[in-house]
């Protein structure tokens, strides 16, 4: 659909912006999503300069878009979009008359605003886009993680946000939820009755989700040390990933119901406290260690450049109090530096009731097992039993139905930014996180970072490069099961 939309990025010069959103943009231009009069305001403090700024941008496009995407033409098209505009947030003396003009241009398109900018910002942003009368019925924010550091702090920032827009216009982005392959996740679930008659306790003996990155923690040491990795990735990636995979069928597939659905799984997540923190979480940290070509690889301290107890690694036991999942372990994982990029969501079903092969062959028989993988690559692989083919002698062998997403619909890596900016400004919220859904899982997570604080539980180290600390392995074995590395 081709709409008519201002799109102010505050932050627009901000590493975000340039990482993320403007290659977003960039190939939604592509697919035409504009219609010819909308309009693109990048804020930034100081040197709004045209010439200059817009060679910034086209060499974040450069380096941030795959190979062979820039496109000059597109790029003469897009760049005729942008408009830089420069103003101190928090003054609003300081350039927000103009840019009130500016903007006022156009009053009747969608406009959305999004928060580039740190959330001690969040406040002021939206209440001077309310002094400014910016605020129209068509008006939407869309707000960035962090928001905040336990639920207190969130909690202080959605009632600053909420003084100005109704829950209704606020887009809080959990870029996990863009990706391509959770979209297929409720497609699997809901349009197949095969899956959802065995998606339950009864057929499922545990669930992982493992979100592995190799970096380190690159520009943003400073955020990432007040943060960590429970706060960082587990209080909402993998929390927004378990409840697609454990909330009961919506009603229908819009976002209330779905974002209903999501909600009662957050509120069924068994409390961690206590000791208990210690028996089912782990954390971690690397240290230095040699890459697999022999590099270097620091340890976590010497990247930040002085000494701290931040995890950089989270696993933990999580069980979901309901009828659906009583007794189902959901083992959660995450951290850098790790050995491989991927993320993903791994459904271990339980063997067969009964066993009809004799020794050796009932030796072979492995439980099915659904890998559902976001990254790097999308696809889904089931894993069957089979008996062997032209094998020598009779035997069962694990075999796998594949789905690769890129080969089957011939598409590359999709961008999930540019899905969630387009739904934005659709006015689809259903990947968007309710309000409700952060305070419930900052309540989750909260103990566990108090316990951790409190000196629960150890911070384990683990060589960069590697899996994580072996504390990890001990949480699925402690229920006789393992983590399952790779494709
Ligand atoms: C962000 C985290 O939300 O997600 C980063 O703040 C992390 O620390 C990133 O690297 C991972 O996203 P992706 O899509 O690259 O897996």
């Amino acid at each position: 659909m081709t709409q008519e939309v201002d799109i102010v990025i505050f932050g627009g010069m901000g590493d975000l912006s340039l990482r993320k959103l403007l290659p977003a943009l960039y190939r939604s231009e592509l697919e035409h999503r504009f219609s010819d009069n909308s309009r693109i305001f990048l804020t930034c403090q100081g040197d709004a300069d045209r010439g200059r700024r817009q060679r910034q941008v086209e060499q974040g496009l450069k380096t941030y878009l795959l190979s062979g995407e820039f496109n000059e033409d597109l790029w003469t098209r897009f760049a005729e979009r942008l408009h830089y505009v420069d103003l101190d947030i928090n003054d609003l003396q300081a350039g927000w008359t103009q840019f009130a003009e500016r903007l006022d241009q156009h009053r009747a398109c969608v406009r959305l605003f999004y928060l580039a900018i740190p959330p001690s910002l969040f406040g002021v942003a939206c209440k001077h886009l309310a002094e400014t009368q910016l605020v129209t019925p068509e008006s939407r924010v869309v707000v960035e993680k962090p928001l905040g550091y336990d639920g207190a702090s969130a909690n202080a920032i959605n009632t600053e946000i909420a003084a100005f827009f109704p829950e209704s216009s606020i887009y809080r982005i959990d870029h996990y939820l863009g990706k391509e392959t959770v979209q297929n996740l409720l497609a699997l679930r809901f349009s197949n009755s095969l899956f959802e008659h065995l998606w339950d306790s009864k057929t499922i003996a545990h669930v992982q989700i493992t979100i592995a990155e190799t970096v380190g923690v690159e520009a943003r040491a400073g955020f990432y040390d007040k943060a960590g990795a429970l706060r960082d990735m587990v209080q909402n990636h993998l929390l927004q990933l378990l409840c697609l995979v454990a909330m009961e069928p919506p009603h229908k597939l819009d976002a209330e119901n779905i974002r209903d659905e999501k909600l009662k799984v957050l509120k069924a997540l068994r409390p961690i406290t206590g000791d208990q923190v210690t028996a089912f979480t782990v954390r971690g940290q690397y240290v230095a260690a040699e890459g697999p070509a022999g590099e270097h690889l620091p340890s976590y301290v010497d990247e930040l450049g002085q000494g701290s107890t931040t995890e950089t690694f989270v696993a933990i036991r999580a069980h979901i109090d309901n009828w659906r999942w009583a007794g189902v372990p959901f083992y959660l994982r995450t951290g850098k530096r790790m050995k491989e990029r991927f993320a993903e969501i791994v459904v271990q079903f339980k063997p067969v009731s009964h066993a009809v092969y004799d020794s050796p062959l009932a030796n072979s028989l492995e439980p099915n097992r659904l890998n559902i993988r976001l990254q790097p690559e999308e696809g889904i692989k089931l894993t069957l039993m089979t008996n062997k083919f032209n094998a020598e002698r009779e035997g069962l062998k694990p075999v796998a139905l594949n789905l690769n997403f890129a080969e089957t619909f011939n598409y590359k890596a999709g961008d999930a930014y540019k899905r969630l900016l387009i739904d934005a400004i659709d006015g689809n919220p259903s990947l968007f996180i309710h309000r409700r859904e952060v305070d419930r899982a900052w309540q989750w997570a909260d103990p566990i970072a108090e316990a951790w604080a409190r000196g629960y539980s150890p911070l384990h180290i683990y060589r960069a490069g590697s899996w994580g600390p072996r504390a990890a392995d001990d949480l699925p074995a402690a229920d006789g099961n393992r983590w399952f590395q790779a494709l």
